[in-house]
């Protein structure tokens, strides 16, 4: 059982952690999430006190381990850390990365090290490859050799700072799911993730950073389904919504694509609701839209649901009436209706964009 009191990190400029309060009871998988720069790697830096706390305390099933003189590396020795960047030695096998700490620290001996390691590599879908050098390996594989080490030291707490952030889009799932497995193997641990679902899947605490501490905390339904305090709710709402406005002939295509990418990724949209939604962007906006008018003004709102699968477009455009079922570009209009459930143009001319598109994306299993 890990239990923060008060705890406070300043640095010159910032002080990330104002009043940490929490109690993380064995067995607890807990994900860490919230806004970018609100401390969630510093929090779990500071448990393992890679990090030294400017104030409060860090309890250890009772023992403190902020206090003068307590001997760190046994800390540590009991929280096994994940980093974003793998951290592997590159002049090691991936035997020897694992075997490493254990003969070092745990002075096993390098039989029992190296048995154990064959174990873990097997564990995380590695068997074979303990002769290989890191190098040889993709980011997803790096990463569960990672993990293998961590388990090697057989840590009562596992904390993991963004695990998959620095992976290839393909490779999250793989380890992700070695990820999963631990959480249902009982291992207690804290996981910083800015992926959602993932974060909602793998819990049964989350802690939403903000604020200088842990700004609310409930079980996932809670979070992301009912959150109870305003910027909580901010953040979840946004995660769910994609918006973005194009205000110009020459608008940044390709990263619009890039965002949209990321958004339909981090909602977990299924490839072929992936690929329509694009495809109804490119052909409304790009295709219909954006030649129409000399200084556009295109208002974009998506709305994907994960439970039913639906995904909802709302475009709304300033400038004269246009309705797009009128426009000269049937090629493109075809293809956006072929994508859709269904299309309605309607026209406010109370509101700045008068011109408004809804469409319900069809879903196909
Ligand atoms: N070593 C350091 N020295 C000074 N300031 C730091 C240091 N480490 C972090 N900070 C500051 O503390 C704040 C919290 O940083 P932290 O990295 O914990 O945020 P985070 O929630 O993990 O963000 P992200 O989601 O982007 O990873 C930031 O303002 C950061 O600039
Ligand atoms: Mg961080």
């Amino acid at each position: 059982m890990i239990e923060l009191r008060h705890l406070e990190k300043k640095y010159n400029r910032t002080t990330p952690l104002k009043d940490v309060n929490a109690v993380i009871k064995d067995g607890d998988v807990i994900s860490v999430i919230g806004p970018s720069g609100t401390g969630k790697s510093t929090l779990i830096r500071c448990i393992n006190l890679l990090e030294e706390p400017t104030g409060g305390q860090i309890l250890l099933d009772g023992e403190n381990i902020t206090a003068p003189g307590y001997d760190v590396t046994m800390a540590r020795r009991r929280m096994g850390m994940v980093f974003q960047s793998f951290n592997l030695f590159g002049h090691l096998t991936v035997i020897e990365n694992i075997m490493q700490a254990q003969i070092d620290i745990l002075k096993k001996s390098k039989q029992e090290a190296y048995d154990l390691g064959i174990k873990l590599l097997d564990r995380v879908g590695l068997a074979g490859r303990e002769l290989q050098y890191p190098e040889q390996l993709s980011g997803g594989q790096k990463q569960r050799v990672a993990i293998a080490r961590t388990l090697a030291m057989d840590p009562d707490v596992i904390l993991l700072d963004e695990p998959t952030s620095a992976l290839d889009p393909t490779m999250v799932g793989e380890v992700q799911a070695v990820i999963r497995d631990l959480a249902e193997s009982g291992k207690t641990m804290m996981i910083v993730t800015h992926e959602m679902n993932f974060a909602r899947a793998i819990a049964n605490r989350v802690f939403f950073m903000d604020e200088g501490g842990i700004y609310e905390e409930g079980t996932p339904d809670e979070i992301f389904d009912n959150p109870k305090k305003e910027n909580t709710r901010k953040f979840i709402q946004k995660l769910k919504i994609f918006e973005t406005v194009i205000d110009s002939k020459q608008y940044d295509f390709i990263s619009f694509g890039a965002e949209l990418d990321s958004y339909l990724f981090r909602n977990d949209v299924m490839p072929g609701d992936k690929y329509r939604i694009r495809l109804a962007m490119e052909e409304l906006v790009q295709q219909i839209l954006l030649p129409k008018y000399e200084k556009p003004q295109i208002s974009v709102r998506i709305e994907y649901s994960l439970k039913e699968h639906e995904c909802q477009i709302l475009v709304t455009y300033a400038g004269e009436k246009f309705d797009i079922n009128d426009t000269e570009n049937e090629l493109s209009l075809t293809m956006l209706k072929n994508t859709s459930k269904d299309i309605e143009y309607s026209y406010n001319s109370d509101e700045e964009e008068p011109n408004c598109v809804e469409i319900w994306i069809r879903h196909q299993d």
